[in-house]
């Protein structure tokens, strides 16, 4: 049994907030115990209830952050609000005399100055951590070719193409998703992930973003308060890093028929490795020794008590965080604001970029 028990508060108990809530109870033996929830909507919060009934776990139920955050009941928020919301709730728990540790969902932020407004005022909190949910670097595959990558077993990175050939956008509270205004664009909203794992894998920061894009096939024939959703369902952006690596993100979301929703591929001047999510196969080889020299590996990892909608990796970023919780911030949180900031930054000029018709500078959006 862990030495001390750690509160939680989750604010917005939609799809993703129901999803952190079930992961934190296959972490009670952590320590972890959900004890409150935030959301205005009656059916979100109602699903919650249930669940957590089934844990036996009483929770406090507020309709508003505030109220939460005056109740002095947790020790930890998870923020999994729409994305519009996210940058007025941290300002909110950043700013509140009662420390609070943060979880906030990706991403960050929608705009790049809402994202440099909430580093800023984290900076004059110490006492606070901070972790941006880009939990796609957990995930077993993908994990497995980062340690590939990082043990130098490719050489320098030169290129990463991540190509997510998926399903549509899936139906949220209130709609909120359809539109650019709130989620921050596609780009921003969903490639925040991608943007984040090329910026890893490259181990360097961008420096120009050229995208093209559309929206061709998805929600063309939905209808919202008169208005058509504006959010592209397909793109291709082009990254370069200031170490001369490029990235490539081939997104498709009427997809379905594929087998792998993610595929990554990572080439450095020795040799390349590929990750294939949710196939869990990592493949990595060079080119000394060949096709026939390329070893195929199943990626798993043991600390994962619950596989969930994201193949552990939100198990697996609570587990992070209440690790460095319990360091009290010696161990920092391995995903922080300006991993954040960046990979809102390159879906930033990606959308813009498509609007322009050209390439985009990160110091542009910045
Ligand atoms: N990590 C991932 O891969 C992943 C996957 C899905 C969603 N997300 C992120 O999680 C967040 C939530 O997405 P979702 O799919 O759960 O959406 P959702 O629409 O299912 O749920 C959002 C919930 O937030 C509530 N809400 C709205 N405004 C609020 C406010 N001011 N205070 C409290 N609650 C409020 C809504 O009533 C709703 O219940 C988004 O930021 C999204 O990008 C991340």
């Amino acid at each position: 049994m862990a030495e001390s028990i750690v509160k939680y508060g989750i604010i917005g108990v939609g799809m993703m907030g129901r999803e952190h809530l079930i992961n934190l109870y296959h972490l009670r033996t952590e320590g972890a115990v959900v004890v409150a929830i935030a959301d205005p909507h009656l059916p979100s919060q109602q699903l919650a209830l249930h669940l957590s009934h089934s844990f036996s776990w009483p929770l406090r139920v507020f309709s508003d952050h505030h109220e939460l955050l005056e109740s002095g009941l947790c020790d930890v928020l998870v923020v999994s609000t729409p994305n519009m919301t996210h940058h007025r709730i941290l300002m909110d728990i950043i700013n509140h005399p009662r420390p609070h540790h943060v979880l906030v969902e990706k991403p960050l932020c929608t705009t790049v100055a809402h994202c440099k407004e909430v580093i800023h005022a984290a900076r004059k909190r110490p006492d606070i951590l901070v972790q941006v949910g880009l939990e796609y670097r957990y995930m077993p595959p993908v994990a497995k070719l980062i340690e590939i990558v990082k043990g130098g077993s490719i050489g320098h990175v030169r290129m990463v193409a991540i190509r997510e050939h998926r399903f549509p956008f899936l139906v949220k509270v209130n709609d909120w998703n359809r539109f650019n205004v709130n989620s921050g664009g596609t780009l921003v909203e969903k490639c925040c992930h991608f943007f984040d794992l090329m910026r890893l894998f490259a181990g360097a920061n961008p420096v120009r973003v050229m995208a093209s894009g559309a929206i061709d096939v998805n929600h063309k024939d939905e209808i919202y308060d008169g208005k058509v959703p504006d959010i592209i369902d397909n793109a291709y952006t082009i990254v370069e890093f200031d170490n001369g690596s490029r990235g490539m993100l081939d997104l498709c979301m009427f997809a379905e028929g594929s087998k792998n929703e993610q595929e990554i591929s990572v080439v450095g001047e020795v040799g390349k490795g590929e990750a294939f999510v949710p196939e869990n196969v990592v493949r990595f080889g060079t080119r000394e020794a060949g096709r026939d020299g390329v070893q195929t590996l199943k990626a798993e990892d043991h600390r994962i008590k619950y596989d969930g909608l994201h193949h552990g990796s939100s198990y697996l970023e609570h587990l992070n965080l209440l690790g460095a919780i319990r360091t009290k911030g010696e161990k920092a949180p391995p995903v922080d604001l300006q991993d954040g900031l960046i990979s809102v930054a390159i879906g930033v000029a990606a959308q813009l970029s498509i609007e322009y018709g050209r390439f985009v500078t990160i110091q542009e959006v910045m």
